[in-house]
């Protein structure tokens, strides 16, 4: 029935237009089971980016000695390093709490740290909002003065650099969230009922992470520390499909795979199996090795020296094998207390950034090859742009003969060529007797040379 008087084909303008609006997003894409939330696709970005920076800073970053397990280590464990640091420098009634006060982030500028990321030239950066200690670096409602805008800096760290970099910076802005803490009351009680009683992550995790996401947006939510407790206790299948179907960042974000025990290497997002994981071989599922540029802590020490760091060529050599493998590299550094990258890291990170500028045409946004190292010559790591016809051999040792042998690629004479990146002009090269080829290396003297840690020949039409 229609109202009378009115012809029956003049509806409303609006009304045609209707069909042409988006229509409206279909709800729940993602169920809350492994088995849906692990078919996601991951969003294309992640792979892409291939290169990001961690950030570990927290209340451990006061005593910044031993480790930023320093509170375990001393309290838990009582491991005498660390009870005599503490026996040797503080009052005998001196809390770890204590610390908090004397966690200033004195000369923090967002914006500085913001410049030298992108200097770096990562393409994500994962800080930590809350560490095994609890101490959130936002203001979390769910961490009375235990935060930082309450206690210690008081500001909202996680705001300031989320808006840095993302003001400043083409990174994409991710959060790391230990989802345990050592010592809360809540989780010790759930706990000791073999976490049949669910209080911890019902009162604190779990509105914690809501809202992280919805004020912060991160697009990695880094998760780790499951404490021993299923994923059942922290319904993390819960989160992650309101995460993947109606949180503020469902479209871009990914996560990792430490949501629960048992689920690392299994269940999430891409995988990052161990802490340094870097298998020398291809996986078949994406995935991060995550490392530290100290070799011995992810926290800041004022007590490591030197070679307790990574110099630049190793680092290097981590990136080639971890992106020829088809993982991403997630590069470590632990700021001061007072706020400041220290000068070694930020040299890593800069000297990194020189690397890639020179060599990123073989990291970025490239696929793995029919094979990931060579057979003959040791150091040389394959990538490959299947659509510009393009294979990158990253190789970490300057041959002195400046012959350098290739078993792999299989060369055509009049169709392959091979260049050198940041050098440019095409080099002669010889097919081998068996299989492969020989490139003859340009003889470039110390300061021609496009970059000193490791270098990258671009072969078009090898197969
Ligand atoms: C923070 O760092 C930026 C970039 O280096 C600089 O322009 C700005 O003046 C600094 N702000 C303060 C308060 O020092
Ligand atoms: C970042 O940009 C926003 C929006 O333009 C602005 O309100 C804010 O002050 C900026 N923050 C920084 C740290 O540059
Ligand atoms: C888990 O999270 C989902 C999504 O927020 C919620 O609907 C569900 O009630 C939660 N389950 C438990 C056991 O907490
Ligand atoms: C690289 O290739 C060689 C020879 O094919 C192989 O034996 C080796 O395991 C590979 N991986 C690493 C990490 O060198």
């Amino acid at each position: 029935m229609r109202p009378p008087g009115r012809p029956a084909l003049a509806l409303p303008l609006p009304l045609l237009l209707l069909p042409l609006l988006p229509a409206p997003r279909p709800a729940a894409r993602f169920h809350p089971t492994w088995e849906s939330l692990d078919a996601r696709p991951l969003p294309a970005w992640f792979d892409q980016a291939k290169v990001g920076i961690f950030v570990h800073w927290g209340v451990f970053s006061v005593p910044s000695f031993g480790s930023e397990w320093f509170w375990w280590y001393w309290q838990q464990e009582k491991i005498p390093k660390f009870v005599d640091f503490m026996k040797n420098n503080y009052p005998p009634d001196f809390k770890y709490g204590d610390f908090g006060p004397l966690f200033t982030a004195k000369f923090f500028n967002a914006s500085q740290w913001a410049d030298i990321f992108q200097a770096s030239g990562a393409k994500y950066v994962v800080l930590t909002s809350k560490h095994h200690e609890g101490f959130t670096l936002w203001g979390s409602e769910y961490s009375w003065n235990w935060n930082a805008v309450d206690e210690g800096p008081k500001r909202d760290i996680v705001k300031e650099l989320e808006l840095a970099v993302r003001n400043r910076t083409n990174l994409r802005f991710g959060l790391y969230y230990s989802l345990f803490e050592w010592f809360h009351p809540l989780f010790l009680k759930d706990k000791f009922s073999s976490f049949h009683k669910r209080q911890f992550p019902v009162s604190k995790t779990l509105p914690e992470l809501y809202e992280l996401v919805n004020e912060y947006r991160p697009e990695v939510v880094w998760s780790d520390g499951d404490g021993g407790a299923p994923d059942a206790y922290w319904n993390s299948t819960g989160f992650l499909a309101w995460l993947y179907n109606e949180s503020p960042v469902r479209d871009t974000v990914v996560t990792n795979d430490r949501w629960g025990a048992g689920t690392i290497c299994k269940h999430g997002g891409y995988y990052t199996c161990s802490d340094r994981y870097n298998p020398g071989h291809l996986l078949p599922h994406k995935w991060e090795n995550c490392m530290t540029i100290d070799k011995f802590s992810w926290g800041y020490r004022r007590d490591a020296g030197i070679s307790d760091y990574f110099t630049i060529e190793e680092l290097v050599k981590q990136l080639v094998e971890t992106v020829s493998c088809g993982g991403n590299l997630l590069m470590n550094i632990g700021p001061t207390r007072d706020g400041t990258i220290s000068a070694v890291f930020e040299e890593r990170l800069r000297q990194m950034g020189t690397w890639l500028k020179v060599n990123g045409e073989a990291i970025y946004e490239t696929h793995t090859w029919r094979s990931q190292n060579d057979t003959i010559t040791p150091d040389v790591w394959y990538t490959s742009k299947p659509k510009e016809n393009l294979v990158y051999a990253m190789f970490l040792k300057w041959p002195t003969s400046r012959q350098l042998f290739l078993g792999q690629p299989k060369a055509t004479l009049g169709a392959t060529e091979v260049k050198l990146l940041g050098h440019g002009e095409p080099l002669n090269w010889i097919p081998c007797k068996q299989n492969g080829m020989m490139v003859e290396l340009p003889r470039l003297t110390f300061s021609q040379m496009p970059c000193k840690w490791g270098w990258t020949l671009a072969l078009t039409n090898v197969t």
